[in-house]
């Protein structure tokens, strides 16, 4: 085990770190909302490339793949372990990769290794550090310099939160802090939702407050709400799980909204429930610089090991090249390209809201 993080720490946040963990596995089973099955291409027979000539570099933000693994844990033994082999897995691969929130090592320096350890297994990566949007440009600052980051994620979580008995109820003064935290950190932000999706408003609000990218991190996938509930003995507010909207149905909203997507803008990264490379190729042809994942790779980690976890992310990278052959795109921006269908509940999402 990594560092001497005790597990039996009495901050409430370790504690929840852990719960987190055990229930997002818990919860790792086939997804009712599907709405990435409601992405379809139309199949050109004659208009594949040549495999060895596909390009998976995501240029927006500088990643040699289309791929990440989005921000989880860090603040206890189990998490660092889980860090560690992040770290070993983002080395091996070429994957950006992200910790947990940081916040905690603010009160309790000595957990910091619980996080770092993902910059030590991988110093060359591209590592993102991960915070709650509460916290001054200062400690964003800090957080940043403690991992040795090359990105912070700052997640806006007020579902999560309104789910938890303990959580925040004031969240007016986020996109004011996400600013200041914009100008106090030197390296890129990118603004995040857990698992319910960002909308077109709040993806401009983001952008005007200066982010270099934003994860739309969309329902289908891991479920927040349903975790804090299940961390509670009696039902809690269960009717939150499902809140919000998929990443592909947030990559539907922020279509043609000004200044977001490469070509300088505004990173679009998707993650929340992608399942499968096929997904992956969905997302970019929609419009994603890169796709991220979260509990899935997670559970392969924990279940099968480091190596496991490296075969299927290289035999991921291997079919995302291979859709993007039989799609004719050369490289991620060349599937924007592709003819896409959007159909079923996703398509009438799209028309309630004004875009198509
Ligand atoms: C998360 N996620 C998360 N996000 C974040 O910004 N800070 C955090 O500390 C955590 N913690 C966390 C713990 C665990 C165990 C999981 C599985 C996830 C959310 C994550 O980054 C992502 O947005 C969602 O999980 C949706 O992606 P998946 O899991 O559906 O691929």
């Amino acid at each position: 085990m990594i560092g001497d993080v005790s597990s039996e720490t009495p901050d409430p946040t370790a504690q929840r770190k852990d719960d987190h963990i055990r229930l997002a596995m818990a919860q790792h089973a086939p997804q009712t909302v599907r709405d990435y099955d409601h992405v379809r291409f139309v199949h050109h027979a004659l208009a594949g490339g040549d495999r060895d000539a596909v390009d998976l570099a995501s240029p927006a933000l500088g990643w040699p793949v289309p791929l990440y693994v989005t921000g989880m844990t860090g603040g206890t033994a189990q998490a660092a372990e889980i860090n560690r082999g992040l770290g070993v897995v983002a080395r091996e691969t070429g994957l950006p990769v992200a910790c947990g929130s940081m916040g905690i090592v603010l009160r309790q320096p000595e957990v910091a290794e619980s996080f770092t350890v993902l910059r030590r297994e991988n110093p060359d990566g591209f590592v993102m550090a991960n915070t709650n949007a509460n916290v001054t440009g200062a400690q964003a600052a800090r957080i940043v310099e403690i991992m040795g980051a090359d990105a912070l994620q700052v997640h806006v979580n007020a579902a999560q939160e309104t789910a938890m008995p303990e959580g925040d109820r004031d969240f007016s003064h986020w996109r004011d802090n996400i600013a200041a935290i914009v100008e106090a950190v030197g390296v890129p932000v990118i603004a995040k939702e857990v698992g319910a999706g960002l909308s077109r408003g709040t993806v401009a609000a983001l952008r005007d407050a200066g982010v270099a990218g934003v994860d739309l991190a969309g329902r289908g996938g891991t479920d927040f709400s349903a975790i804090e509930s299940a961390r509670r003995t009696d039902s809690g507010r269960a009717y939150l799980a499902g809140w919000g909207q998929s990443s592909v149905a947030s990559l539907l909203e922020v279509a043609g909204l000004a200044r977001v997507g490469s070509d300088g803008g505004v990173a679009l990264l998707a993650s929340g429930g992608v399942r499968h490379p096929l997904d992956v190729v969905r997302a970019l042809a929609l419009g994603a610089d890169a796709v991220g994942v979260a509990g899935q790779f997670l559970h392969v980690l924990t279940t099968a090991g480091v190596d496991a976890l490296v075969g299927l992310l290289h035999e991921w990278l291997a079919e995302i090249a291979d859709l993007m052959a039989l799609l004719g795109a050369r490289d991620v921006v060349g599937l924007r390209e592709t003819d896409v269908l959007v159909t079923g509940p996703l398509r009438e999402y799209a028309e309630l809201r004004g875009v198509d």
